[in-house]
């Protein structure tokens, strides 16, 4: 599409995803995962939160070392000196490292977290941000909690770390409190003075799913300037989780005529990359989770299957060859219809016979599902081959 903006998509799955409880990966596990990021062509991948221990580090550092040839490679640090030197150790080797600092804006964090002044917190904001800025040219900086935050407060945090050098801010949802219309406004207002102090600067937006808001709320950014999304695999992450990836890029390409905008991945390699996530930490996709769910291209009603017989667009707003999953799935019940059963029938390689034969079969074929719900191919081989030696 002419004039599409390009936003850039970056994958959390590594530190965000990997705080849930219960999906902790090895190193190598972790480099599987970054792999297959890179082929996902995602542009930027946070791969952990270097001082938090070890293991983290070394993972870190075996990614920027691995993959960090052709994608961005960022970490989490705190604004301390400490974190932000083991985010350089740990990602230095890549060709293009970013420092990622975090700091809370909103008067619980400032308050209740720092004990100290916001002039105090601000000022440790643009001291991190500066000594990040001896290290290396890119830098991201968090608005912890921006979406609780007092606006001028947070504000007055942007304008002083971008002065400070700060190439990128992202403004999180962190606790998933935000509602679309309202983040939406928060990314323009942020937006408009941004652009004006300096338009070389990333916005970025990072949402949390404590009320299933986390997608909604990414595109509302978009839709209101953000140039650039912070998602994670099967929507992994803190709590409820981040904005699921495969949902955002997605419905930027699906409905890229509403958003003007497109992302740069990949998205054959979505299925794939999300089996693995859950593959490896152990955490399954609900079936009915879109874009990635066991169901999201099953078809189970007689009426939808008969008109996407007839044309697949009649039911479906993307093809599952699209993200990479295996092609639309017909799921026999006692709701399917002749039209569907038919088609199972002669798939199978068995002529349908004549209306009044077909009609027997099908009334088998009924009475067999009531039984059973779910009628697959090998139950339909088995009413056709035993329909046939009966007769
Ligand atoms: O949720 C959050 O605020 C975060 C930041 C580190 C971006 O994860
Ligand atoms: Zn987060």
């Amino acid at each position: 599409m002419a004039d599409s903006r390009k936003i850039i998509v970056l994958d959390t799955t590594l530190r965000d995803g990997e705080q849930v409880p219960g999906a902790k990966l090895n190193v190598h596990q972790k480099l599987e995962v970054a792999q297959q990021l890179k082929r996902l062509n995602v542009d930027i991948i946070e791969a952990g939160f270097s001082a938090s221990s070890a293991g983290d580090f070394q993972a870190v550092r075996q990614i920027a070392r691995t993959v960090g040839d052709s994608v961005t490679i960022t970490a989490l640090a705190r604004a301390v000196k400490s974190d932000i030197e083991a985010v350089y150790e740990s990602i230095k080797d890549a060709q293009d490292p970013l420092i990622h600092i975090v700091l809370g804006t909103s008067n619980i964090h400032v308050e209740k977290k720092f004990s100290r002044s916001k002039e105090a917190v601000l000022q440790m904001g643009v001291d991190a941000v500066r000594y990040a800025k001896t290290l290396l040219p890119n830098v991201q900086y968090s608005t912890e909690d921006a979406s609780r935050s007092d606006f001028e407060y947070l504000w007055q945090t942007v304008e002083a770390v971008v002065k400070a050098g700060a190439t990128m801010i992202n403004i999180p949802d962190t606790v998933g409190f935000a509602v679309p219309e309202e983040f939406g406004e928060l990314i323009r207002r942020i937006n408009d003075r941004l652009k004006n102090l300096n338009d070389q600067v990333v916005l970025s937006v990072h949402c949390h799913n404590d009320l299933g808001l986390a997608t909604a709320n990414t595109l509302a950014a978009v839709r209101n300037g953000a140039d650039k999304v912070e998602c994670t695999i099967n929507g992994l992450g803190e709590r409820a989780g981040n904005a699921s990836l495969e949902e955002v890029v997605m419905a930027l390409k699906v409905r890229e005529a509403h958003f003007g905008c497109h992302t740069g991945i990949n998205t054959k390699e979505l299925h794939k990359t999300s089996r693995l996530v859950s593959l490896l930490t152990g955490l399954d996709v609900q079936v009915n989770k879109a874009i990635t769910g066991e169901n999201a291209f099953a078809h189970s009603s007689g009426i939808h299957q008969d008109g996407l017989l007839k044309d697949k667009q009649v039911y479906e707003i993307m093809s599952p060859e699209d993200v990479g999953a295996e092609s639309m799935e017909l799921i026999l019940t006692a709701r399917s219809g002749r039209h569907a059963f038919k088609n199972a029938v002669e798939k199978m390689g068995f002529e349908a016979g004549d209306a009044e034969d077909f009609e027997r079969l099908f009334q088998k074929f009924l009475a067999l599902a009531d039984a059973k719900k779910e009628v697959y191919d090998h139950d339909v081989f088995y009413l056709a081959t035993s329909h046939r030696t009966n007769e």
